[in-house]
């Protein structure tokens, strides 16, 4: 079970982000068809090498040269394209895009490559918190936006965000890598940020489920656990959903008098 300071996602950043990719990985990445990659590598256009097993090695900068930065090639969207995976896209339209509003200030945990950021964009200001510079660094390299507001933070708290700041707090992909007791910190820490009727969306592990089981990076949540943590940091669920994801589940949660 990954701690808070785990190596995990400087590493698997580090694995997509290498400088030349197989061709089939290309393809796969979304940088071409294969006829395409085929067409271009046999006219000479595409540089590249061939090496061991015969197979054909392409530098990233030349496929982005040739053929453009695809969607599918930001930093995440191996983990679904929540424009196109059924159960993202559901998530996307029902819980995040109603509470993304231009009035709004909102604040997601972890963004990694921006995979989910970019639909959060539409706000006054949104605050991007990660634990890790190198993650930070890869989203910038992905979106440049006047309202976006990097954070490095420690682990569980919010440097510079002021109190009763947020609109809408959002993270997807981070708490089913959390331990309960850092979950528990974040939790607390929330309070001090969120305005009074300002709603919080968090994805965490269900590990009564079979891919959650089956993921050693998956932390050991359930429904009960993580609505207990939810409800004894103070906070109000205004919706559970266990069951549209695989793996894991959302819970929405705002302040509640306490
Ligand atoms: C698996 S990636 C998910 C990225 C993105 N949210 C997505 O769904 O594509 C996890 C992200 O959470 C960040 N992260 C890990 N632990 C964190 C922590 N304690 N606080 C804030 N961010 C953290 C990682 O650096 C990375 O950006």
């Amino acid at each position: 079970m990954p701690d808070i300071d785990t190596d995990l996602h400087v590493k698997m950043l580090k694995a997509y982000m290498r400088d030349a990719l197989f061709m089939n990985d290309a393809i796969k990445r979304g940088y071409a068809t294969r006829d395409d990659m085929i067409k271009a590598v046999r006219s000479g256009k595409l540089p590249h090498q061939v090496v061991e097993n015969g197979r054909t090695l392409i530098k990233i900068a030349d496929l982005e040269q040739v053929f453009g930065k695809p969607r599918s090639a930001i930093y995440g969207m191996q983990w679904g394209d929540p424009d196109t995976v059924p159960p993202l896209l559901y998530v996307k339209q029902t819980y995040v895009l109603p509470y993304v509003k231009p009035e709004h200030v909102g604040l997601e945990i972890g963004p990694g490559g921006g995979r989910w950021t970019q639909y959060l964009l539409p706000m006054k200001k949104l605050y991007v918190v990660d634990h890790y510079q190198e993650l930070l660094d890869a989203l910038q390299r992905q979106i440049n936006a006047p309202n976006l507001v990097s954070i490095l933070n420690s682990g569980t708290d919010f440097p510079g965000v002021g109190d009763e700041e947020i609109d809408f707090l959002f993270s997807f992909g981070v708490f089913v890598h959390l331990d309960p007791h850092v979950i528990e910190s974040y939790l607390k820490n929330m309070w001090r940020i969120l305005k009074p009727e300002g709603v919080a969306f968090i994805q965490y592990s269900d590990k009564t489920k079979i891919m959650a089981r089956i993921n050693n990076s998956f932390v050991d949540t359930t429904t009960e656990s993580m609505r207990k943590m939810v409800r004894d940091a103070g906070y109000e669920i205004i919706l559970e959903d266990n069951t549209t994801l695989w793996h894991s589940n959302v819970v929405i949660f705002r302040r509640g008098s306490r």
